[in-house]
């Protein structure tokens, strides 16, 4: 994870580095630091949040070359020492990195029979030392040592390194972690997103991996490829015209984002699905559908919750079989892949590394991929051949809401496009009319926020949750579960209703409350049946309902009711719940809402 920023230019460096690090917070946000160069290198680093770095630094640097970091850690605690950037033994360079260099203890070893020491427990620092030992045996030649360092390291790396003897200079490179480079007639801007950087330019230089670029504020700049041959600079323009959100009107970006959520519902619901890209044979999507004989869809986390919705929703009502497959274990377990298969990447930010590596490991078995992203620009943009976008505005929050509902209504909409092409009008037009209803039954559920916040005060404190549901709204179990272990640190189990039986029942007891999920009229019965095993056992339920389910209601401890919809759509409702009751438990327990703790917003290391 990390975020990286580094400019070199005739600004002034101190608040471009700022503002990047602000913006790359979603990255990580243990520890922040930076190094600058003003006739001398300069290192100021801090643990905690940016701001806690901003509070150290000078009014003024008066420096025109700096990189800056925040970080997520890999290898080592969060502290001063282990903040990047981290500067050689020798005091050369200095560097800061994203990424993990897996075979850091051997470096390390290697480094110590030459005479070199450690101070921080960081694979960085030992990544750099590397590159200090070669850049003396290379008369202090950055190119020469780095490509002869990387020869000797296995990992993944995004860097960017100042050289004590050459102010004004910062050299960048990349093995799958993603970097940019922006440039414009004052310099060069380093970044580990071209959000960071996009208020300053639209021209930026994606680096293919092993890339290496050198960018002097007096020499202009030289890119070179793993064997250090020149190569042109290829520039893409963007003109990215970003306003910075905020939360106004609202406590925290996870409410605000909750909150947004009918809206952007209704808006995907009323436009026509746009779907973006072009095989390399120039074709579209809607050519390619027809011969489609499976579907593989990846995810991590939350989006592969929503994955789990599309396989439901397209088996159903396409017949093609669809596996979800969680990104990490898809990229290292040799799977099937064939020539024509369709890959749908599932992704809120388009970084996360595992999902990136999935999506590529497809790409060369000759899969047709597809991008469900919620960031445009992002390497998974960039890396499949077609889009469809979420349109739900910036998610700032660690926790994943907006971006949830949105995917599975983009996900239900490509059902209907699937569907159409089979002939299945019916699941055409009942998926329309639902998405297009279901907004307004949302609003409801948000006003009903207070008496879920009720139940947050009263159940709260309890240190385990299960949450269950079966069929469409197993994964709103999970995704219920998901959220409440991510913000308010509580021990949460999502299952399938009638798993419960094959273990969890085991755990019930009246400190163990249950939240069950029986919206959908396809399971209610057999979901009914959990219920009353549960409570035979003095477990507590508390049951998403519908709000005519009086049976239910008298069963259970407790009840939000809902409106009740086609089940076809009942998890973009009952998902809300499970979402304002997390929020309200984590308020409760007085824990950090937007930015968890060990968590980060894109998750760009594996
Ligand atoms: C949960 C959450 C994470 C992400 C996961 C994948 O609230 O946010 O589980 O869903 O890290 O992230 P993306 O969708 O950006 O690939």
């Amino acid at each position: 994870m990390c975020g990286i920023i580094g400019y070199t230019g005739s600004r002034q460096v101190r608040d471009i580095l700022i503002d990047g690090l602000l913006k790359l917070e979603y990255r990580g946000y243990d520890s922040a630091g930076i190094a600058i160069h003003n006739g001398s290198m300069r290192v100021i680093k801090s643990p905690g949040k940016v701001s806690k770095l901003v509070d150290l630094l000078p009014r003024s640097l008066d420096s025109t070359t700096g990189i800056a970091h925040t970080r997520w850690a890999t290898h080592g605690e969060p502290s001063e020492i282990n903040a990047h950037p981290h500067t050689s033994g020798s005091g050369r360079l200095a560097m800061v990195h994203n990424g993990i260099i897996e075979n850091a203890p051997e470096i390390e070893a290697y480094l110590k029979e030459k005479g070199y020491s450690f101070i921080s427990e960081t694979d960085t620092e030992v990544l750099l030392n590397l590159i200090d030992y070669e850049y003396g045996l290379c008369g202090g030649d950055i190119l020469k040592a780095m490509l002869r360092s990387f020869k000797k390291i296995d990992g993944s790396y995004a860097l960017a390194i100042l050289e004590k003897d050459r102010p004004g200079r910062i050299t960048l490179c990349r093995k799958d972690s993603p970097l940019v480079m922006g440039m414009d007639d004052t310099g060069y801007f380093v970044a580990s997103d071209i959000y960071a950087v996009s208020d300053y330019t639209g021209r930026f230089v994606f680096p293919d991996n092993d890339d290496i670029i050198i960018a002097d504020n007096n020499l202009g700049v030289k890119a070179y490829d793993g064997n250090g041959k020149k190569k042109e600079l290829k520039i893409s323009h963007y003109n990215i015209n970003k306003k910075s959100p905020d939360h106004s009107g609202y406590n925290h970006y996870m409410q605000k984002e909750i909150f947004e959520q009918p809206q952007i519902i209704s808006e995907l619901a009323n436009s026509v699905l746009s779907i973006n890209g072009q095989t390399k044979h120039g074709r579209s999507l809607a050519e390619i559908l027809p011969g489609i004989r499976r579907i593989t869809i990846l995810g991590c986390g939350t989006s592969w919750h929503s994955g789990l919705i599309g396989k439901y929703l397209i088996e159903k009502h396409v017949r093609i079989p669809v596996n979800v497959e969680y990104a990490s274990e898809f990229r290292y377990r040799d799977p099937v892949i064939e020539t024509g298969d369709l890959v749908i990447s599932i992704s809120q930010s388009g970084e996360t590394a595992d999902t990136i590596a999935a999506n590529k490991l497809a790409l060369e078995a000759g899969a047709i991929t597809l991008g469900i992203l919620n960031v445009k620009n992002s390497t998974l943009d960039r890396d499949t051949h077609f889009q469809i976008y979420l349109e739900a505005g910036d998610e700032i929050g660690v926790a994943s809401t907006k971006a949830y509902t949105a995917q599975i209504v983009q996900l239900s909409r490509l059902t209907s496009l699937l569907a159409g092409m089979k002939g299945n009008g019916s699941a055409i037009s009942n998926i329309s009319q639902s998405l297009r209803d279901i907004s307004q039954s949302m609003q409801s559920v948000l006003a009903n926020a207070e008496k879920i916040s009720e139940l947050a005060s009263k159940y709260g404190f309890s240190n385990n949750f299960l949450f269950l549901g079966r069929g469409l709204n197993f994964p709103t179990a999970l995704e219920g579960a998901l959220k409440l272990k991510e913000i308010s640190y509580i021990h949460a189990e999502g299952y399938p209703g009638a798993e419960m039986k094959h273990g969890p029942i085991a755990l019930i007891d009246f400190n163990f409350p249950t939240l069950v999920v029986l919206t959908d009229q396809e399971s209610r019965a057999k979901m009914m049946s959990n219920i009353k095993e549960i409570k035979a056992r003095n477990g507590r339920v508390i049951a998403i309902i519908n709000e005519d389910d009086e049976s239910a209601e008298q069963l259970v401890d407790d009840v939000i009711k809902v409106p009740s919809v086609p089940d076809i759509v009942s998890p973009l409702i009952s998902v809300v719940p499970l979402q304002l009751f997390a929020y309200y438990v984590a308020l409760l327990r007085g824990c950090n809402v937007d930015q968890p703790r060990n968590l980060a917003k894109s998750v760009t290391v594996e």
